[in-house]
This record gives structure tokens, sequence and C-alpha cells, in this order.
């Protein structure tokens, strides 16, 4: 109701400013009592991944990079949220400006780069928070830790998140950081899940809580690379994974202004794309794994959509820049 009002506003703002002023306003509301952390409303529950969601939508990553807003963004009625990239050393990103709207098409171009305050700060802030709905921390490399020690990074980091997720989501397919992607190589993701599932066994062992732990990829890939990490998701036990990130491709905005930009777009112009993705990965995992759908949901009927085309789960976050937080709203009543 008040959004469009608000959105002229925070579009007169830096993209990056007015994510900050948007957040922060959520969080104080929060604590004034405006509204109520963790109010989770209850549509469509269902068990994913061994975890009870309250209803199937929520916030995507980078929305909380620091898990500094959780209490605000738990206000807004999704069924989970999820926090980061976190990298184990903070990192300040690339230089400004980094974040560019692309109104016309209801688009975002990022090349943030993992910009954070790093897994220590993460995890102060996760013990702070009023926050009790599903957890999903999200976790990437340093962009200067090379790329043959990549492996050690997630497990490092996803040896501090475990303790305080409910699930953890190890992204290689963000494009801002250089060669991050080229995990998603049959050779390099098996030497990967390797790895994060023996740290998996030994900390559930010593813990006696199995976090499930998903992998999200980019849209950018072949079919015969989705079938190719299907196969290697079933054969490692993955818990789920969650399809798709930014993409580097331009084609369905190649006659805007802003196309020449780098980073990753995301919104309208990249839910086709994602949605081939999810359709695909869903037939070549035969329900063997849950897929969390995202990319460009910003309507009931996108919702619907990448539920159909096999999703368990979906998540928003550009939609949200353009529609506000009543599509969160728009989508839960849709989907009762
Ligand atoms: C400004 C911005 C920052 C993002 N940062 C991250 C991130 O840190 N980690 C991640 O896995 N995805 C990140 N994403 C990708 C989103 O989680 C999501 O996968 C993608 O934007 C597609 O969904 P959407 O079209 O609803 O935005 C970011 C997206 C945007 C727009």
């Amino acid at each position: 109701m008040l959004y469009p009002l608000a959105k002229r506003l925070l579009f007169q703002m830096d993209a990056e400013q007015a994510h900050t002023f948007t957040l922060k306003a959520l969080n104080r509301a929060a604590h004034c009592g405006l509204v109520q952390p963790g109010k989770a409303r209850i549509v469509l529950p269902r068990t994913v991944m061994g975890l009870n969601f309250p209803n199937p939508l929520g916030i995507a990553a980078g929305m909380d990079k620091n898990a500094e807003y959780l209490d605000g963004l738990g206000a807004l009625g999704v069924g989970f949220v999820e926090a980061g990239t976190v990298t184990p050393r903070p990192q300040p990103g690339n230089p400004r400006p980094r974040v560019f709207r692309l109104p016309e098409v209801e688009g975002v171009i990022n090349r943030l780069g993992f910009n954070n305050d790093g897994v220590d700060h993460f995890l102060q802030q996760v013990s702070r928070t009023h926050y009790r709905g599903i957890l999903g921390i999200n976790i990437g490399k340093n962009f200067d830790t090379p790329m043959e020690n990549a492996v050690d990074d997630y497990v490092n980091a996803m040896r501090r998140v475990y303790p305080h997720a409910h699930y953890v989501t190890v992204n290689i397919s963000s494009p801002n950081t250089r060669n991050l992607r080229e995990l998603q190589g049959s050779d390099e993701l098996t030497r990967l899940l390797t790895a994060i599932k023996g740290a998996q066994r030994e900390l559930a062992d010593q813990s006696g809580r199995h976090v499930p732990i998903a992998l999200k990829i980019a849209p950018d890939l072949e079919p015969a690379q989705i079938d190719a990490i299907a196969k290697l998701l079933i054969a490692h036990g993955m818990d789920g994974v969650i399809a798709t990130n930014t993409t580097i491709s331009r084609n369905t905005i190649a006659a805007h202004p802003l196309a020449h930009e780098g980073g990753g777009l995301s919104g309208a112009p990249l839910h086709d794309l994602s949605l081939a993705v999810v359709r695909r990965l869903a037939h070549a995992l035969d329900g063997a794994l849950p897929i969390i759908g995202v990319g460009g949901i910003n309507s009931v009927a996108h919702a619907k959509a990448m539920l159909d085309a096999g999703a368990s789960l979906i998540q928003l976050y550009t939609g949200l820049i353009y529609k506000g937080p009543g599509l969160i709203d728009e989508i839960l009543q849709g989907l009762a």
C-alpha cells in the first residue's frame, strides 16, 4: 500500500544505500514491536531436507550478507531466511558503484563480490538475533584464496557456521568472484562435495545433529552440465540444491543501456532461464533431493511456475526491490 511511495524515495538513492536504509528501517520496526520478529505465516507447510517449513517462501542469499537484519526479515512472514554469503575472512568486495537497477525490466545487475564482515562477525550477529525461524547460512570463498585452496575455505566456513544453521548453502555460482564457477566442473565439484560431505559427517557425529547442505548453482549451464551436476549431487548424497544464482547472460536485456555493466543479472529478465534450469534439474534428479527455486519471482504466477517446475521451496530477492514486502503476502495468499 505504502510501498509505491517508499519506492519513489528509495529509487532516488544509490541502490546500496537504499538497501541498507530499508533493512535498517525493517529491523527498527521489529525492535519497536511494530512488526513481530519470526512471525511466519503458515501456508502449505512442508518438510524439506528434514526441516519443517511453515511456508515454502524464503528470502534469498545476499539480502542479509552479515546476518544483521534477521529480526526485520523474519517479521515479513516468510518461511525461512538464507543469510550470507559469508566468507571465512572479512573482505570489502568490488569498488562502487556495483549495484545497478534496471527498472524498465524489473532487473538488477550486481557485482558486489562477496562484500562481508567475515564469519566471526556473522556468528556474533546470529547470537544476538530474536529470529527463531529457519535460518540457512550461505558460505563462499574469499576472493584472495587461491582456487587450489578453495575447498579449505568452504570446509572452514562450514565448521564455523554448522552449529548455528538449520541448513548450509555452498555457493559456487556467484559470477563476481574470479573463477568461482569453475567449481561446478565435474572434477572440481567431486573434490568439493567429497570434502564437504566428509566434514558434515564428522560434525554430525560430534554434535548429534545432521545439518543439511545444499549446493547453489548458476543459470548459465548447458543441459549436459546440469545433468552431470545432478548425478554428482545424488552420488554424494547432497541434501538439496538451489537454482539459480544470477546470470552473466544479457540476452534478455540486450538493448538496455546498462546491459554492458559487468556482474550478475537478477529479477524478471532471469526468470525463464532459472525456470528452465529447475525443470531440467527436476527431471535429472527425479526426486532424489529437493530443489529450492529462485530467479525472477515477482508474482503468484511465477511462484506457482517455479513450484510446478519441481521446486519444493522458493526464494525472493529482486522482486522485493520492485514490489516491496507486499509481494510476500501476495504470493502466500495466492498459494493458500
Ligand atoms: C544485490 C544482490 C546480491 C546478491 N548476493 C548474493 C550472495 O551473496 N550469495 C548468493 O548466493 N546469492 C546472491 N545473490 C543472488 C540471489 O540470492 C538470487 O539467487 C538471484 O538474485 C536470483 O533471484 P532474484 O531474481 O529473485 O533476485 C544476490 C543477488 C542480488 C540482486
